[in-house]
């Protein structure tokens, strides 16, 4: 690497020989320079009027890669806005190794370029500096992963890609078999069945950085193929792997030169973030919390409201950003949950259809709590602090509420361990099968919807970064859990055999976690796009357009994969 963006005044003097391609010429006339740019920066090479290289120079077009030597001047006329804006290259030699035709995008930070034609392009896409920088980034976390877990005793041990499904709940990306007609390899959605046989084989702690699948409905957040940093080990308990986690997440903020506050991770339980911020992942960057009004407004003779759940958010000065239009826009945010919305505002007087419905002592109250200026955002029925959690982020954008706010990281505990699907009519495990419940288990039987598990998320900036639980490691239970969603014992050991096998020989209590190291590249990056820190990713609808996979493939290995 030539470094050329390291070099300053104090390098003058000095012969140097850099490397790059050609950002942009200047012709001057009298003079012409190149801004050339490598991984490190730009360099300004000089060339006056005669110049023996001049003509030559003057032909190069933009993104060709050249090398030339020369020695490092100071400028007569200093650039302050880049580091190497002070000193220009007095050149001696010149090589083109490789000329470039007219790129279909401009290639700096601020490009012009459809996101279509970066990613079709992505090799061009990929000089940009900023994209750069990212992969830069990436690169830390996973070094700052080893440097961090293997003093600690931990192996990083690979598990295989072509495999049988594994339950995370999305739909697999499977593999048809060539030696097998009509059988098919899954591709791992993670690995976690064979990080758990890998704590039977003893192996005691284990990581890895590893590839996963899921074929699932892609967000902003999310990629049908992503990384994982994948960790478990064995006889710890909850609070020890929730505080390696911590330890983890801190190392490589540290590594990567991001500030985390030292105060621990705030840790909430899955029904106090849903009942205080409305969301299983709080962005903990601002307040506005969840207040239950069922007390104070419950006896509203209004059917929508009597005897329903009532929660508010009380938003403090903000009215005449909260306009009327803005509060209609959060009512669209919520429609598809069956929740009444309702706000209440306070200027001299207080306003919002409500207001004829309230008592004067209602009236007296609500007078007490909001000031001139204020505005309580209610939501009623069943799912309110849902909505008031999506809400919540509405106005944490509408208000601007993290503009330069510090990272917010939680832990998330206690988690339900199933949840019911109404479409489907049955359970589905929270966090996955193999999670160890909480409590009694007798509750399975009865109200399996109380029973709580040893499952936690690492929350960041209201970013899902981390997942992992305590998972089973009595048979019995396995096959009580695997029955209650609905999964007969033969069905059990058609799909999962192995791991119940596995079960018979002694098994150490065990359990584990996984982040996502996207997710993390995302925040220490500060973009909400996670195409931005993958490489090579995939459009929103799962393609990759510079390769163009998905695509066809030939007969005659249609015909060799016994497929029609
Ligand atoms: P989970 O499914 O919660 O747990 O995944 C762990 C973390 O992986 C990241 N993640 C994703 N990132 C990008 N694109 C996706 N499609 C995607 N899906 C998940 C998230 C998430 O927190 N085997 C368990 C872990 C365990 O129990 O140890 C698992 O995979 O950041």
């Amino acid at each position: 690497m030539t470094n050329h963006g390291h070099y300053r005044l104090s390098d003058a003097g000095k012969t140097v020989m850099v490397q790059g391609f050609v950002q942009k010429k200047r012709n001057l006339g009298q003079l012409l320079f190149i801004d050339l740019r490598d991984r490190t920066g730009i360099i300004q090479l000089a060339f006056d009027a005669d110049h023996p290289l001049r003509s030559e120079a003057e032909s190069l077009k933009n993104e060709s890669v050249i090398s030339a030597t020369g020695t490092i001047v100071e400028r007569s006329s200093k650039n302050p806005s880049i580091p190497t804006g002070e000193i220009e290259l007095s050149i001696d030699a010149l090589t083109v190794h490789s000329k470039a035709e007219q790129p279909p995008m401009l290639i700096q930070d601020e490009t012009d370029a459809l996101e279509e034609t970066r990613l079709k392009y992505r090799y061009l896409d990929l000089r940009r500096p900023v994209l750069q920088n990212n992969l830069i980034i990436r690169h830390k976390i996973m070094q700052a992963v080893r440097s961090f877990l293997n003093p600690t005793g931990f192996l990083e041990i690979e598990t295989p890609i072509l495999t049988r499904s594994t339950p995370e709940g999305a739909r697999d990306y499977v593999v048809p078999s060539r030696l097998y007609d009509g059988d098919f390899y899954a591709l791992p959605q993670s690995p976690q069945i064979f990080k758990q046989l890998l704590m039977v084989g003893g192996l005691e702690k284990y990581y890895q950085i590893a590839k996963c699948f899921r074929d699932e409905d892609l967000r902003k957040d999310r990629q049908p193929e992503f990384t994982q940093i994948d960790i478990e080990t064995a006889f710890l308990s909850e609070d020890d792997i929730t505080a390696m986690a911590e330890g983890l997440v801190r190392h490589i903020f540290k590594e990567a030169g991001e500030p985390l506050a030292d105060s621990p991770f705030q840790r909430l339980t899955y029904l106090e973030a849903m009942s205080q911020y409305g969301s299983d992942k709080p962005d903990l960057r601002f307040g506005l919390t969840l207040n239950d009004y069922a007390s104070l407004l419950g006896d509203i003779p209004l059917d929508f409201i009597q005897g329903k759940k009532i929660k508010g958010i009380h938003v403090e000065g903000e009215n005449t950003a909260l306009t009327r239009k803005v509060l209609d826009g959060f009512k669209d945010l919520i429609a598809d949950l069956n929740v009444a919305f309702s706000f209440i505002k306070k200027e001299d007087a207080l306003s919002g259809s409500l207001v004829k419905h309230l008592s004067d002592a209602q009236s007296d109250a609500i007078n007490q709590t909001l000031n001139a200026g204020d505005t309580l955002i209610l939501a009623i029925g069943e799912k309110a602090d849902t909505a008031l959690g999506r809400i919540r982020l509405a106005l944490r954008d509408q208000l601007d509420l993290v503009h330069d706010a510090p990272h917010a990281a939680a832990i998330i505990t206690d988690w339900p361990m199933f949840e019911y699907d109404e479409e489907t009519a049955r359970y589905y495990a929270t966090h996955h099968p193999f999670t160890l419940p909480k409590g009694d288990l007798k509750a399975i039987q009865n109200h399996p919807e109380t029973l709580m598990s040893h499952a936690y998320d690492v929350v960041i900036n209201g970013h899902e970064v981390g997942g992992g639980s305590l998972r089973i490691h009595d048979a019995q239970i396995q096959e009580a859990v695997f029955e209650h969603l609905g999964l007969s014992l033969d069905e059990a050991k058609e799909r999962f055999g192995f791991f119940l096998d596995a079960m018979r020989y002694g098994v150490p209590p065990h359990g584990g976690i996984a982040f996502g190291l996207d997710r993390l590249t995302m925040i220490l990056a500060h973009t909400d796009n996670i195409r931005d820190v993958i490489a090579f990713p995939k459009t929103s609808s799962a393609q990759d357009l510079m390769s163009e996979a998905p695509g066809p493939i030939s007969n005659i290995q249609k015909k060799e994969l016994h497929l029609k």
